[in-house]
């Protein structure tokens, strides 16, 4: 009987171990924005989101990280994040993905080598045209899980702010 119990009590925290690790989940109230420092968005949270007005203007960032993924990502990820045989959809995977994982794993990669695939996701972390771009592919994807960002390049976009071109001239040079 106390063996029994013992092993109840692991199964429960197991489950409740698990439970905890899939708790996050964004959507659209949560990516709303809160903040705009020349026209980089953020949420109520601080963390990078995409603005999508009436007329589907999107801001910059969210133009800017559709084309990135169509250049480093789309390969494997399939067309607008909507996945592959071989990737996930990330359209699916960002609305329960933090934005520090989604750093942590495009920067450093991750292996699946579960029921015999080998299934790779690079690292990007020395790869100046994703890590200079970093959040700007998050926003696009985020637009994408929870934004309602239709498929496709995004018809039209708030210009690019001389903030983006500063930074991306000091992350692309130096
Ligand atoms: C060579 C193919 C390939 C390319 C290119 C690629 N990925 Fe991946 N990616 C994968 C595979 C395969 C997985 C699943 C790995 C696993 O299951 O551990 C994955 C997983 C991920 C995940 C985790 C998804 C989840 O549901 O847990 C994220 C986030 C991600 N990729 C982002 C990106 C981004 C952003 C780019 C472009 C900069 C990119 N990937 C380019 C193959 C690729």
């Amino acid at each position: 009987m106390p063996i029994r119990m013992t092993l109840l009590a692991v199964t429960a925290g197991l489950a409740l171990v698990a439970s905890l690790g899939s708790a996050y989940a964004d959507d659209k109230a949560a990516a709303a924005v809160a903040s705009d420092e020349n026209g980089k968005y953020a949420d109520k949270d601080g963390n990078p989101t995409f603005k999508i007005q009436e007329d589907g203007t999107v801001d910059w960032y969210t133009y800017s990280g559709f084309r990135r993924f169509n250049s480093d990502c789309f390969v494997c990820h399939g067309a607008d994040g909507a996945g592959s045989s071989f990737a996930p959809a990330l359209a699916n995977s960002l609305k329960t993905m933090t934005y520090a994982d989604f750093l942590s794993i495009v920067a450093e990669g991750r292996k699946n080598l579960s029921a015999g695939k080998e299934n790779v996701m690079p690292a990007f972390g020395n790869n100046k045209n994703v890590y200079c771009y970093m959040d700007d592919l998050y926003v696009y994807l985020r637009a994408r899980a929870v934004g309602d960002l239709p498929r496709g390049r995004p018809a039209k976009h708030e210009d690019k702010p001389p903030a983006a071109k500063e930074a991306e001239a000091s992350c692309m040079g130096g």
